[in-house]
C-alpha cells in the first residue's frame, strides 16, 4: 500500500507503552529554571527503547531538551547505526509539547521517515510521521567514509 503522510507503522498500544516509558523518563527531569518536566523515548529498529530527558543549565542555553538527550544516549548505546523506528514525547505540566525545532533536526539524522512521532498537543495527544513534523529537513551529504 502506498504510504501516505500521516500513515504510521506501530500500534496504538505499542504507542502507548513507548509513552509510559517517556512519562517515566519525565520523573527524572533536572528543570529547576522552567519547572517544565519532558521525557522522549525512542523505540530503535533494534527492539530496544531508550529514553531521555531535559537537563537544564543556570546557563539557560545549555540546557539540552528530552528528546536531543535520548538521541545522544542512543548513538552513545548502540552505535551510530540507529535508526529510529518510533518516539513519544509527554510532560508532567500537563501541557502541549511537540518536540522543539531544534529536537526535529537532531531526531532527523537517526529516524526512518516514515516513523510515527507521538505527543501532548494544544487538542490532545496526537501522532503524526516524522516527514509530516519536519518537511524540508535540511540534509546535506558530507558524510565521511569510515575506516575499515
Ligand atoms: N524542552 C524539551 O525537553 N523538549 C522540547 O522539545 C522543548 C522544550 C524542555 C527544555 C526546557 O528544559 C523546558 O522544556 C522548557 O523549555
Amino acid at each position: 500500500m502506498e504510504n501516505r503522510m500521516n500513515e504510521t507503522t506501530l500500534s496504538a498500544p505499542a504507542l502507548d507503552h513507548l509513552m509510559e516509558h517517556a512519562r517515566k523518563a519525565a520523573l527524572h527531569s533536572y528543570s529547576p529554571y522552567s519547572g517544565f518536566k519532558v521525557g522522549a523515548a525512542l523505540l530503535l529498529a533494534n527492539g530496544e527503547i531508550v529514553t531521555g530527558t531535559n537537563v537544564e543549565n543556570s546557563s539557560y542555553g545549555l540546557t539540552i531538551c528530552a528528546e536531543r538527550s535520548a538521541v545522544v544516549r542512543a548513538v552513545s548505546q548502540f552505535g551510530p547505526e540507529i535508526r529510529i523506528q518510533a518516539v513519544a514525547v509527554t510532560n508532567l505540566n500537563q501541557a502541549a509539547s511537540p518536540p522543539c525545532g531544534a529536537c526535529r533536526q537532531v531526531l532527523g539524522e537517526f529516524i526512518l521517515p516514515q516513523a510515527p512521532v507521538v505527543f501532548p498537543a494544544t487538542d490532545g495527544v496526537r501522532t503524526m510521521t516524522f516527514a509530516a513534523l519536519l518537511p524540508m529537513a535540511f540534509e546535506i551529504d558530507l558524510k565521511k567514509e569510515r575506516p575499515s
